[in-house]
């Protein structure tokens, strides 16, 4: 018998109804996937680490006024989030070169930008994600120019606070994606940050080594991603009691 209603199951979570009207469940799945979903992975305990990490992140940010959409967590794997209208925009930050952008400008990964690049993607499946301008989202309506002053004012706030957080702990911001969602309080509307902040959707480099953090790990193959999260989670001292890391044997010659 179904527990309650699901209302959307994307790449890496699930969403259902929530108790109360206005409210959502969010689930963290373990399915990690790459290149639009063409590499797939199940990393177990994926989900637990991002639904503490995201949980970690939007409180801070809701403890400087930052507005989101998290409410509570519900347990290991969901959290009770504000239902919200997402605008379809994956809303990128970038501090150093690194990805889709090195590639598209040539720019060295790892070389500092002059000032934190925002760029717009449109969130489809079928396209996978275009880059477009600020002329595509207010001509074809996906967001308004106020929308917009106010979607790049948030983005700058968490770019602030998360690459303050991070250095705190020795790792290097490289650039993060974030979801905007809209809500009415009586006849206001107003956007906040929604989804989820973790480092499936950030680019974390250690500072003195370089070593890569995030969901890259996954997609370039560079070991395990379970232990790249955790290392991000132990660093925060959010690292939930109960996942218990296991060490792989170590052959000795
Ligand atoms: O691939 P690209 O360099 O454009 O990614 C920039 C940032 O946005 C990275 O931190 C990446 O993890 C994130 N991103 C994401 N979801 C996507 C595309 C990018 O979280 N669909």
């Amino acid at each position: 018998m179904a527990r309650r209603k699901k209302i959307y199951e994307g790449k890496a979570k699930i969403l259902y109804e929530g108790p109360e009207p206005g409210t959502i469940v969010q689930y963290f799945k373990d399915d990690a996937t790459a290149f639009n979903a063409e590499k797939k992975a199940t990393i177990e305990g994926k989900g637990v680490l991002n639904n503490r990490l995201s949980e970690f992140f939007m409180t801070g940010l809701t403890q400087i006024g930052v507005p989101n959409h998290f409410i509570k967590r519900l347990n290991m794997r969901e959290q009770l989030v504000r239902a919200a209208e997402i605008i379809p925009l994956e809303v990128i930050v970038r501090n150093f070169a690194a990805g889709s952008l090195s590639k598209r400008l040539g720019i060295p990964e790892g070389e500092p930008l002059p000032r934190p690049i925002i760029e717009f993607c449109y969130k489809d499946d079928a396209l996978g994600d275009p880059l477009v301008a600020e002329e595509h989202i207010i001509a074809f309506g996906w967001a308004s120019q106020q929308d917009l002053d106010d979607i790049v004012s948030l983005a700058l706030r968490v770019n602030d606070f998360m690459s303050g957080l991070m250095l705190g702990v020795g790792i290097k911001l490289v650039d993060f994606k974030i979801e905007i969602g809209r809500v009415w309080d009586n006849d206001y509307q107003r956007l906040l940050v929604a989804d989820e902040i973790s480092p499936d959707s950030c680019r974390l480099w250690d500072i003195e080594t370089g070593q890569k953090l995030d969901k890259d790990v996954f997609r370039r193959d560079l070991g395990s991603l379970s232990d790249a999260y955790t290392e991000v989670a132990r660093r925060l001292g959010v690292l939930p009691s109960n996942v218990t890391h296991t060490t792989k044997p170590t052959l000795i010659n």
